[in-house]
């Protein structure tokens, strides 16, 4: 049988759950259903991260004991999973003691193979992020997560010898392409691991942190906190000799944010080859949510939490809108005006639309009752059932690829073809004449059918309005049950079972009497410089006569040569019917010898700015994807200077 595992990171107790956690934790659960939904036998992994200096010191300022502290705030993670759908397996605790128990056992091994060693260190430390840093690794001089300076710190520790495993670990990466994905994180490990590689410090003096797992064998030292955390992928499986693990280890799938790839990427794979542990399957890294394009901050009030949004929206509108609006890889800005947006558009016109209008029309015509299908297919018939077929392909590829929110625009591109097709067809004239009655029972049957694909495939995503549509639909099985040969085939409803309207799916928001309450409270005395300032997100809005005064010009490169000195920039001459000088930002995606004779789009009316002493005459517009850029191009041949609107 086939196998799938999943993780997601554990996160640390010292912060209560926010969008970001609940973002990656439904991913992962998202993933976890749709490899069940394939016949896969899946295992899902998440947990918290209790030990180390930061954990320890928020217990002091509790004013608690830290073991009374992660109880508590590990139990705001674990309650919160439910309402969100979360469908783990299992939840761990780096203070389990079974957890405990494996990661003494890895560091034995590891010190006794000889990969772990005694010195001294003296370095930069982050207190935010528990680690030593390299200077290159610092921005201005500080650590660009916590926007401090490091302290500079000494002490004698137990260290790994990392740097052992560094010309292992390129090949592995470069011989495995699945291995850290999308790419652009693939390229980011590698193109670290062109520096040598430092060993990792993995102790602490238990005299200055007492909140660690002791290493066995040293009293006076507790571990390093990755040494810890990183092992509970394999702890929570009962390694060595668990059978979890022998099952499910082979299929480790990791899902982080781009903030621990280093752990991930470098640390993990070199911990598990020093223990004899095969490496993991696949890491998968995704980008951040930013509010207002900045960090969320809790100085701000920019931390946006879940519950919240469910309360008001709904779970299954919170789960879509995450999935929909994040490219898995790149960055995304959250507001709650998009996530209205999508509720309204998506979920409750397109979605809500086909379901209850087939089932209105059900009802009407047929009694509630499913209506056979025997008459002959038209082209319109043909179509449809070809988008079935397209829908099903195109999205069962993007999910394996991580790509949800592909997934979901294929399952829309199904539902607004069917909403299509009810406008075609017009089923309410076909009910005034009696001859047509066959041909109207096919096409409600199709309908029917095709919403209850549709319930199917948005299942792993919104386990919740599935079975609503479900049972509405006369099938009564539980979203984790639906299995992808059963339950997607073309016809899958009983002739003559009976079907219920019911009401709206997802009721619509509405947006003008939102946006003036938004107003309202960002007027009282307060809330001010709390909430997102309502007005100044709607500055990005802009009227087509803002858009026209952009000047965007078809441009053919004539020339194309690097700048010394520079990873990122390209000097470019470009005919638009005048020659321009143009300083690009395409040198990691582009070569200059592939650029000449392209057709490029340009931006022709802006002003001309210097990029490392160079003048720019003009910017050339590209797409972004977790792989890197796409430079946008004409499909046609079409003169230099052809405007573009
Ligand atoms: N405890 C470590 C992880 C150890 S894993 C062996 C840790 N914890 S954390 O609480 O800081 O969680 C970090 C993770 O939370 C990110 O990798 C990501 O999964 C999620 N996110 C936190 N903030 C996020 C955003 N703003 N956006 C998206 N995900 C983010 O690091």
């Amino acid at each position: 049988m086939n196998r799938f595992y999943v993780t997601t990171p554990i996160y640390y107790v010292n912060a209560a759950p926010h969008i970001g956690h609940a973002y990656t934790t439904i991913v992962a659960d998202v993933v976890n259903r749709f490899y069940k939904l394939i016949g896969h036998e899946t295992f899902f992994l998440t947990g918290t991260d209790e030990h180390g200096d930061k954990i320890a010191q928020a217990a002091r300022e509790a004013g608690l004991d830290p073991k009374d502290y992660v109880d508590r705030n590990s139990q705001l993670f674990k309650d919160l999973w439910p309402r969100l759908n979360i469908s783990n397996d299992y939840f761990i605790r780096t203070t389990d003691e079974s957890h405990k128990k494996v990661v003494q056992y890895i560091l034995q091994k590891v010190y006794d193979s000889g990969d772990i060693y005694f010195g001294s260190y003296r370095g930069l430390y982050c207190i935010g992020c528990e680690r030593f840093f390299m200077e290159r690794e610092l921005v201005d001089g500080k650590c660009p997560d916590h926007d401090r300076e490091p302290i500079v710190r000494e002490e004698e520790n137990y260290f790994f010898k990392m740097s052992k495993y560094q010309d292992w670990l390129v090949k592995y990466i470069e011989d495995n392409p699945d291995f850290i994905q999308p790419e652009r994180y693939r390229n980011e490990v590698l193109s670290f691991l062109k520096e040598p590689l430092e060993d990792l410090c993995i102790s602490r003096p238990r005299e200055r942190l007492s909140w660690g797992i002791p290493i066995p064998f040293d009293d006076r030292y507790v571990t390093y906190v990755w040494f810890d955390a990183l092992i509970n992928y394999v702890s929570a499986l009962g390694y060595p000799s668990g059978e979890l693990f022998k099952r499910f280890w082979p299929v480790a799938n990791h899902i982080i944010a781009k903030d621990i790839l280093k752990p991930h990427g470098i640390y993990w794979p070199t911990m598990l080859k020093a223990a004899g542990i095969e490496p993991y399957r696949s890491l998968h890294v995704h980008g951040y949510w930013k509010i207002e394009e900045a960090k969320m901050s809790k100085s701000k009030g920019t931390v946006v939490r879940p519950l919240d949004l469910v309360e008001i929206y709904g779970l299954d509108a919170f789960r879509y809108f995450l999935l929909r609006d994040m490219v898995f890889g790149l960055d995304a800005n959250f507001s709650e005006e998009a996530l209205i947006q999508r509720l309204n558009s998506d979920l409750a016109n397109d979605l809500g639309n086909l379901f209850s209008r087939t089932l209105a029309m059900v009802k009407k015509f047929c009694n509630s009752l499913v209506p056979p299908l025997n008459e002959a297919e038209t082209e319109k018939e043909k179509e449809l059932i070809s988008q079935v077929d397209l829908t099903k392909e195109e999205y069962e590829k993007s999910m394996k690829e991580f790509a949800f929110h592909k997934a979901l625009m294929s399952v829309w591109e199904l539902i607004n073809r069917a909403n299509k097709y009810v406008d075609e067809t017009s089923p309410w004239e076909l009910a005034k004449d009696e001859t047509q009655k066959g041909y109207l029972n096919k096409v409600l049957r199709l309908l029917l059918e095709v919403n209850r694909i549709v319930a199917v495939l948005v299942a792993p995503f919104m386990p919740d309005t599935s079975e609503k549509m479900l049972t509405r639909l006369g099938i009564k099985k539980k979203a984790l049950e639906l299995r992808w040969n059963d339950d997607l085939k073309l016809l899958g409803l009983k002739e003559g079972s009976k079907v219920e309207k019911g009401k709206a799916l997802f009721p619509r928001i509405d947006i003008d009497a939102w946006k003036e309450k938004q107003k309202e409270e960002s007027k009282e005395p307060g809330n001010g410089e709390d909430k997102i300032d309502e007005a100044k997100k709607m500055e990005n809005v802009i009227s087509i006569d803002e858009f026209s005064k952009i000047k965007l010009v078809v441009g053919i490169v004539l020339e194309a040569e690097s700048i010394p000195k520079s990873k990122k920039l390209l000097k470019l001459v470009v005919d638009i019917g005048e020659k321009r000088q143009v300083v690009a930002g395409i040198a990691k995606d582009y070569k200059p010898e592939e650029l000449i004779g392209k057709r490029v789009v340009i931006v022709a009316n802006l002003k001309p700015a210097k990029l490392m002493g160079i003048e720019s005459q003009g910017m050339i517009l590209a797409a972004q994807s977790p792989d890197g850029l796409a430079l946008l191009t004409c499909d046609r041949d079409v003169p230099p200077g052809s405007p573009v609107s």
